[in-house]
């Protein structure tokens, strides 16, 4: 049998052992996919208290139950170290590490190339290694490639040998309905018999699995489609700006549009864009493009306007305010909701930042609140903040001289907060009809 049969061999009878690199929202799921379906997982990850966390039984990605992660590593299906010498044991390796931007804006391809450098001292005939983090068109073949080859010199021939694929993770964290288990997997590899060998583990976990012909196509797939949400929010809170000069309303205009049966995707306005994905992916893309002397116009043009709607949303709130005879300098504010979505306990990029941000630099007292975001931590400023507790919230709205709402978390009594507030300013259009209707909201 060659290499690669074997190899097939071993993940089809799921005797392969299976490795994580790096086990945070992405990695954490995928290693309980693979353990769920019968596979012996090892996740490693070089922070120890994500290490000693899981050693306890307990979960730590919102996502997953603590009694799943618990069951798993009783059953032996399951485990963690911080120790990448373990590398040398795992015959499929998965690499799920952050990719960041710097201070600058470029990528930040450091944690790729940490880890690649760590599994390059492990890396042996007949492993499987697939690239799952985010990133620009060529990171596999022209970074990541060499360097688990050492260029060649390690006599490891890719395609019969050592087997590289690219295979973008599209998980929505929160989301119920659409698993890293039932959302389809894209497949690309260096080589066919790269994607064959990927394709034939992942089909072992995952309900489907879909090859493309190379690990550029793969990269490509997923930056089209974070691209693709990227510009079209840019375009509805350009719509917002539009509206609101025009008098019309945005939210009955983007719910009359979406009645369309077919050509239009709802898309909704907000405060800016959050997450770990949407924001930074396509400047992957259009700093890879820079280099090829092409400049990305819709990504930069939707940039902009995203990175512009806290300071919209803080004009608004102080335009709404002046006309109720009062200002932001030495008013209290209280912002409900810091995560950059509805419902998750994940900070990263979001535009509560700036927005709070912004209004203390206008000498507003602001406090949050947020049921999943206990503190918060502005890096580039130096501040830190506590959530106010449960208890005190509807007397703290009922202080504050605005309310600003920028994440929709379902579990809010919005009414309740409405009864007690004196103003709100809502960026989401979280209390619909009952904020149309009410003197004391101003809507985005
Ligand atoms: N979070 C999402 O919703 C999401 C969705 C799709 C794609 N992605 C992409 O997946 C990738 C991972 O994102 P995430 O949200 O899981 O990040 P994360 O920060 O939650 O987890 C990354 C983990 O990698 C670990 N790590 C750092 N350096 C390492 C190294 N050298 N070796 C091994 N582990 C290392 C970190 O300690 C951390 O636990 C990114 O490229 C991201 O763009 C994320």
């Amino acid at each position: 049998m060659t290499t690669k049969d074997t190899l097939i061999q071993k993940l089809q009878d799921k005797t392969a052992k299976i490795g994580i690199l790096g086990m945070g929202y992405v990695g954490m799921p995928l290693a309980v996919v693979f353990a769920e379906k019968g596979f012996n997982v090892l996740g490693i990850d070089p922070d120890q208290r994500k290490v000693d966390t899981f050693k306890k039984g307990i979960s730590y990605i919102q996502d997953v139950p603590t009694e799943t992660v618990a069951r798993l590593q009783k059953a032996g299906k399951l485990d963690m170290t911080a120790d990448f010498a373990a590398l040398a044991e795992m015959d499929a390796v998965s690499i799920c590490v952050p990719t960041p931007l710097r201070k600058t804006g470029d990528p930040d391809m450091s944690f790729i190339v940490s880890a690649t450098e760590q599994l390059s001292k492990y890396v042996h005939k007949g492993m499987v290694i697939v690239l799952e983090s985010t990133t620009y068109p060529g990171t596999t073949r022209e970074l990541m490639t060499p360097m688990l080859t050492r260029n060649g010199e390690s006599g490891l021939v890719v395609g019969e040998d050592l087997f590289i694929c690219f295979s973008p993770e599209r998980v929505d964290p929160g989301r119920e309905d659409w698993t890293t288990y039932n959302t389809p997997k894209v497949m690309g590899g260096m080589t066919a018999a790269c994607a064959e060998v990927a394709t034939a583990w992942y089909a072992g976990a995952i309900e489907t699995v879909v090859p493309v012909s190379s690990v550029e196509a793969a990269e490509m797939a997923k930056l089209l489609e974070n691209t693709f949400r990227m510009i079209n929010i840019g375009m509805v809170n350009e719509l917002a700006l539009m509206c609101e000069r025009l008098g019309v309303d945005v939210w009955e205009v983007i719910d009359a549009a979406a009645t369309k049966p077919f050509g239009f995707m709802k898309f909704t306005p907000g405060p800016g864009l959050g997450g770990h994905c949407i924001p930074i992916d396509p400047l992957y893309l259009s700093w890879k493009m820079k280099e090829m002397n092409y400049n990305a116009k819709f990504i930069e043009l939707a940039s902009e306007i995203n990175t512009n709607m806290p300071r919209y949303v803080v004009s608004r709130v102080l335009e709404a305010l002046n006309d109720r005879g009062k200002t932001l300098k030495g008013n209290k504010v209280l912002v409900l909701g810091v995560a950059y979505k509805p419902d998750i306990d994940d900070v990263r990029e979001s535009p509560a930042f700036d927005v709070i941000a912004l209004m203390m630099k206008k000498g507003a007292k602001v406090e949050y609140h947020d049921p999943y975001i206990p503190h918060i931590h502005h890096e580039h400023e130096g501040w830190k903040m506590s959530s106010i507790p449960d208890a005190d919230l509807m007397e703290k709205v009922a202080g504050a001289d605005a309310v600003v709402i920028i994440t929709n978390h379902k579990n809010y009594d919005y009414k309740a907060i409405l009864d007690k507030a004196q103003f709100i300013f809502d960026s989401r259009n979280a209390m619909g009809k009952m904020g149309k209707a009410s003197e004391k909201v101003v809507r985005l």
